[in-house]
């Protein structure tokens, strides 16, 4: 698959000294929902703020389609929609003027078809002649979504979409960002929401302290690290573990009317025809069984604990 962003050994250092990045390296692959997922303060928005050209880096090099964001910043810029984390418009322009006005800033000739296609994707059609300042907070977020594909960018970088939305905001922006990938736009978004990484992406980089810990496949990282379980609802309670089946990994559980089996996600499946043969020949029934399988959430948590 063809890469669009390429970050190598990228460092960097506040000017209070505060090491924010540290030799990160990451490609993002053209046409993918990518997210970067990480605990406040892992240095997300200051990696977006860099690929962005608004915070300078210490060390390393990015390139955007091909193009240097240091020397070709124009270029590299010209490709990227920006929706940052903070809520940050001019109260008394109308909407109309705001996201206007934001496809000037990167020198594009005026195009109404297009921002009004946007206005109305973002269902902000009939307020575009309203003043910022009378939007609600959810169609100020709308807002800085417009005015970031007003200049009909191919990558979008959405920082922390959904935090402190409403469940039925966040839904529409999961489903917007979806119709964005159809129509062929890379995404890149930060959360520290695990669901939403879950939910949204094709892959996932998880940042703690300034470092990528891994990237990943969202199913293939599921896969790996997901521990699957297999619960069978027993006939009887037993009272412990019956020694003909202690070769497998099993646990009581429910007063004893239940076993519990645990195993890994490529664990392979003649373990669990051993088990319900053994279950079988020691004459261990039930009457019902089910698997859970081990959410992102666990697989995360697990993750950054296992570094400190
Ligand atoms: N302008 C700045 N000057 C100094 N330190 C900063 C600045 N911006 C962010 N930081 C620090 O850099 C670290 C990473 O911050 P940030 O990139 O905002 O993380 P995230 O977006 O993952 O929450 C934090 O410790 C934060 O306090
Ligand atoms: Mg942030």
């Amino acid at each position: 698959m063809q890469t669009v962003i390429s970050v190598t050994k990228l460092s960097k250092t506040y000017a209070s000294g505060l090491k924010a990045l540290e030799n990160i390296n990451l490609d993002i692959r053209r046409g993918e929902i990518f997210a970067l997922l990480g605990p406040n303060g892992a240095g997300k928005t200051t990696l977006i703020g860099i690929i962005c050209g608004i915070v300078n880096p210490s060390e390393g090099t990015i390139r955007v389609d091909g193009h240097d964001i240091v020397r070709d910043y124009r270029a590299s810029r010209s490709l990227i929609g920006l929706v940052p984390q903070e809520l940050t418009t001019d109260a008394f322009e109308s909407v109309w003027n705001t996201v206007s006005f934001s496809r000037g800033l990167f020198g594009k000739p005026a195009n109404p078809a297009h921002i009004e296609k946007v206005l109305k994707d973002l269902s902000l059609w009939d307020k575009k002649d309203s003043k910022v300042m009378t939007l609600s907070g959810g169609m100020k977020r709308r807002l800085l979504i417009a005015k970031a594909l007003s200049h009909e960018p191919r990558i979008l970088f959405l920082d922390e979409p959904t935090a402190g939305v409403d469940v039925t905001l966040r839904q529409d922006m999961w489903k917007l960002v979806r119709s964005l990938q159809v129509a062929g736009v890379t995404i890149i978004l930060t959360t520290h929401y695990i669901d939403e990484a879950e939910e949204m992406a094709d892959r996932i980089g998880v940042i703690s302290k300034g470092e990528i810990i891994l990237v990943e496949e969202k199913t293939e990282l599921m896969r790996k690290l997901g521990k699957k379980q297999l619960t069978l609802h027993l006939e009887r309670a037993l009272e412990r573990v019956p020694n003909a089946l202690s070769a497998h990994r099993l646990e009581l559980a429910g007063k004893g009317t239940e076993l519990i089996y645990t195993y890994d996600e490529q664990g392979d499946r003649a373990a669990i025809a051993a088990l319900l043969a053994d279950l079988a020949a020691s004459g261990v029934r039930f009457k019902d069984l089910q698997t859970t399988q081990s959410s992102l959430e666990d697989i995360f948590v697990t993750l950054v604990s296992d570094r400190k």
